[in-house]
């Protein structure tokens, strides 16, 4: 039976990281990867990389993709769930598409596509990587919905790792600090192409969360937070009141 590997988020950053270290790994027959950026699904298409065109804020897309995973009588080896935007403004600033499509990519169709996903996965041996981030460690006001729905995907991972332990499936969510990807530009609307400041001396490159990623989920771990400022501001946000935390980051 094809044993396919499953990549939302494959156009750009860490999920098209994913793409190029999994593209030679023979785990996989085949990567279906996911997004909506249409040249950049086929400049990385070849025989073994299956483009699917999907708008992940759309509620129909995740019904379309598990339908052709079962009519395709196929494995799903591993869904690396990359696919995900935040906007950076007041939430009094935020258009309800914004709103909209931080929650249905972030939280909505992450959750779906895993639902519908695991009928698929094979016990003992497939996995399901969630990106989701440290913002997701405490409100950030100017981030907040993004925040939250970072919170939540950090929340679903745990638990559903616990779900899945009888079946040895690993769920191992991931969360970084900022990298150097497209997200700023999203975030800051075109305003910023990269992180300036304390963000950009924090910075890391794509390629190594991914490879972090995929070593952190072979060893089954249900949690890497990515770099060490992001494992002290993980620690803070644990044991240090957030209103505390808070006042520093706004200072
Ligand atoms: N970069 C950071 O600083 C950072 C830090 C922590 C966590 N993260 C998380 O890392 C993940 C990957 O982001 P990235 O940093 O690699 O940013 P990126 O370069 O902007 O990539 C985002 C990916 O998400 C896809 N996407 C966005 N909206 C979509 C939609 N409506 N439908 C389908 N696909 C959609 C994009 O594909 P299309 O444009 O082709 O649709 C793109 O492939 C996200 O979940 C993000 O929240 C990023």
């Amino acid at each position: 039976m094809t044993r396919i590997a499953l990549i939302t988020g494959a156009t750009s950053g860490i999920g098209r990281e994913f793409v190029n270290l999994l593209k030679d790994d023979p785990s996989y027959d085949e990567l279906w990867i996911v997004g909506r950026n249409e040249r950049a699904l086929e400049e990385a298409s070849d025989g073994r990389i299956i483009p699917i065109k999907a708008d992940l804020a759309d509620p129909s897309s995740t019904d379309r993709i598990i339908a052709r995973i079962r009519s395709a009588n196929i494995t799903v080896g591993l869904l690396a769930n990359c696919a995900g935007l935040g906007y950076r403004s007041a939430v009094a600033d935020q258009s309800s598409d914004m709103i909209s499509s931080m929650l249905d990519v972030n939280a909505k169709a992450l959750t779906l596509l895993t639902n519908g996903c695991l009928p698929y996965m094979e016990d003992g041996s497939s996995k399901i990587i969630n990106i989701a981030s440290s913002a997701g460690f405490l409100p950030q006001p100017g981030f907040a919905v993004y925040a939250a729905s970072k919170s939540y995907v950090i929340s679903f991972g745990r638990a559903l790792a616990e779900e899945l332990k009888p079946r040895r499936i690993t769920v191992t969510t991931v969360c970084p600090g900022p990298v150097e990807t497209g997200f700023q530009e999203v975030a800051t609307q075109g305003r910023e192409r990269e992180f300036t400041g304390l963000w950009k001396t924090l910075s890391v490159k794509p390629a190594d969360v991914a490879r972090a990623s995929l070593k952190a989920s072979s060893r089954g771990r249900s949690v890497l937070v990515y770099g060490f400022s992001q494992k002290l501001l993980h620690f803070a946000a644990k044991f240090i009141p957030h209103k505390w935390i808070l006042s520093v980051i706004k200072w």
